[in-house]
């Protein structure tokens, strides 16, 4: 059976959403383990509360190279097959990233390529959007950049907030996470260029 490791920084609601797709049998997987960056991160809590094997590797003060490090290390020593990323707020090097060749995967609030980075759901209502969105991608050296694997639309509504919006966007992060996920695991795929292409 393939082994997920799920990296996280905060709430985890997303980690949530796959560890329960996880036990519906919705993914033909385990999660090997949950790491997280900050030891007050609620979803480390809640890794804990499911009997989940939770690690916290704390990244204040450590340097970008010697942090990834440590995070390869653990991920190894479980045997992760996939990395997902679920609300994991840093960047990771290109070391990491060649380590774990088209195997970790990020969720992201927009429709990229519009509106990487922080806060993107502010970022779309400000910019008077119609549809938002999520996205679920390849990771490479670059912040919410990579070929896209799902992406999903919502409406953005005239009274939106950046809660209400953010709420809608949520609920369908949720779904496409999972069906990332098991295209992945399927491997049906093939990268052109920064396209990915399902045969
Ligand atoms: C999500 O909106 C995700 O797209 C973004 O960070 C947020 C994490 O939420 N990368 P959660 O920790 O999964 O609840």
């Amino acid at each position: 059976m393939k082994r997920l490791g799920i990296l996280i920084s905060g709430r985890g609601s997303n980690f949530e959403a796959i560890a329960d797709s996880v036990a519906a049998g919705r993914i033909d997987a385990a999660i090997a383990v949950v790491i997280s960056n900050r030891p007050e991160a609620r979803g480390l809590a809640v890794a804990r509360e499911r009997g989940l094997n939770a690690v916290c590797i704390p990244s204040k003060g450590l340097d970008r190279e010697v942090y990834d490090r440590l995070l390869a290390e653990e991920l190894k020593r479980n045997s992760v097959d996939l990395v997902c990323l679920a609300g994991f707020m840093r960047l990771l090097s290109a070391g990491f990233i060649r380590e774990f060749p088209l195997r970790i995967l990020n969720i992201h609030p927009s429709l990229l390529p519009a509106f990487p980075g922080l806060d993107a759901q502010h970022q779309a209502l400000e910019h008077g959007v119609k549809v938002g969105g999520c996205t679920v991608h390849f990771v490479d050296e670059c912040l919410d950049s990579g070929p896209i694997l799902v992406q999903t639309a919502v409406p953005v509504l005239n009274d939106d907030t950046v809660e209400a919006l953010s709420a809608r966007i949520l609920k369908e992060e949720h779904r496409i996470y999972t069906e990332a996920i098991n295209l992945v695991l399927a491997g049906n795929f093939r990268i052109e260029g920064r396209r990915v292409v399902f045969t």
